[in-house]
């Protein structure tokens, strides 16, 4: 029987229109745009304004993106997974809103949130769905509206996050192309140095947890720095060394943007020239689950059948992992 794998067939996206620069952010709190783009990379991040406007709107925004690219039948897709550490809502999947949304209406659909990797984990659950024969069109959006968490006093935090939404769909693949292997990793060690306190079960919001600001995201960001420096260039070694794979055979490193640092650490980790290292928080910031489908969307053109791709990620919880993988199409 031939083997099925799961390859990526289309991709979109969708980032606001609103510019929040490193300047605009000089008047809001102490900080500097040399400060910021020498430690983080990143010189502007997009925002998404208005009332009501959740991680759906962005979502769907991406999908439909894709579906006019790749003209698509919405009826055709069977799963809709949106990978987001921030649903529109409580108790009520965003998935399920977006999927009925682009008009998806034979999919079902639910969130995986793994913070930073949220989308790294969905592509590892949408391809095992794929190879196992029993779903043939999944979507995959990672979608985050990171500033919907963000203290915009707490210059530790609101310089790196932005939001967008990237989509891609999986599709089975009998030529060999798409994930070819994974290594995923967590350790609960690590919320207590990246998340926010309240709101959910442990410590529902009330009055005195708004007044202490513990809604918003806590970043003890040296020690995550460390973390995600180790973990993500750990993996993105043992995947190659699993495969038998060189930095010769890599074509890309597709790595979580939430820092140039970490990034270019994980590059010089393998021996990996900068002309191979996808990049673009320069112009988004960290946008959790949305930046590696965001780098695809961004690079699509360059990207030809049969490239080898690493995907690497590491957020909070702490989460990891490394993904590799085959481009299917020019
Ligand atoms: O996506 C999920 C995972 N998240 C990450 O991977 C983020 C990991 N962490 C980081 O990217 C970095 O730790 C930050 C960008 C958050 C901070 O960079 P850093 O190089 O680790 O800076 P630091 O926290 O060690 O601070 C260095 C100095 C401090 O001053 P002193 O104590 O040396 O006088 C800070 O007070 O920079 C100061 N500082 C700032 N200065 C200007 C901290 N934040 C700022 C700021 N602007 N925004």
């Amino acid at each position: 029987m031939t083997k099925i794998t799961a390859a990526i067939t289309a991709v979109g996206k969708y980032v606001p229109e609103y510019i929040l620069t490193n300047k605009m952010l000089e008047k809001i709190v102490e900080t500097n745009d040399e400060w910021i783009t020498s430690r983080t990379g990143i010189k502007e991040r997009r925002i998404l304004k208005g009332e009501g406007k959740g991680t759906s709107y962005m979502a769907i925004k991406a999908a439909q993106q894709l579906i006019d690219k790749k003209k698509l039948d919405p009826k055709e897709i069977d799963l809709v997974i949106v990978a987001t550490a921030t649903s529109d809502m409580k108790a009520a999947s965003t998935a399920v809103y977006v999927a009925s949304e682009i008009g998806a209406t034979n999919a079902f659909g639910f969130d995986l949130d793994a913070a930073c990797s949220s989308f790294l984990y969905g592509m590892s659950v949408a391809s095992s769905y794929i190879e196992s024969s029993r779903y043939r069109k999944i979507l995959l959006i990672g979608a985050d509206k990171c500033s919907s968490m963000i203290n915009y006093e707490d210059r530790a935090t609101c310089i790196i996050f932005g939001d967008g939404a990237g989509a891609v769909l999986f599709e089975p693949n009998t030529k060999g192309l798409g994930l070819q292997d994974e290594y995923l990793r967590s350790d609960g060690m690590g919320r207590n140095f990246l998340g926010a306190k309240a709101g959910g079960s442990k410590y529902p919001i009330t009055k005195e947890a708004i007044d202490k600001g513990q809604q918003f995201v806590y970043q003890d960001g040296k020690t995550v720095f460390k973390n995600a420096v180790f973990n993500m260039a750990d993996v993105t070694v043992k995947i190659l060394e699993q495969n038998n794979l060189t930095n010769n055979d890599v074509t890309w490193l597709a790595a979580h943007q939430a820092n140039k640092r970490i990034i270019e650490a994980t590059a010089k980790r393998i021996n990996l020239d900068a002309s191979k290292v996808m990049m673009n928080i320069q112009k988004y910031g960290n946008t959790t689950s949305a930046t590696l489908p965001l780098l695809l969307a961004d690079y699509e053109q360059q990207l030809k059948k049969g490239d080898t791709i690493i995907f690497a990620a590491f957020g909070g919880g702490f989460t990891w992992g490394a993904i590799y993988f085959k481009w299917a199409y020019n």
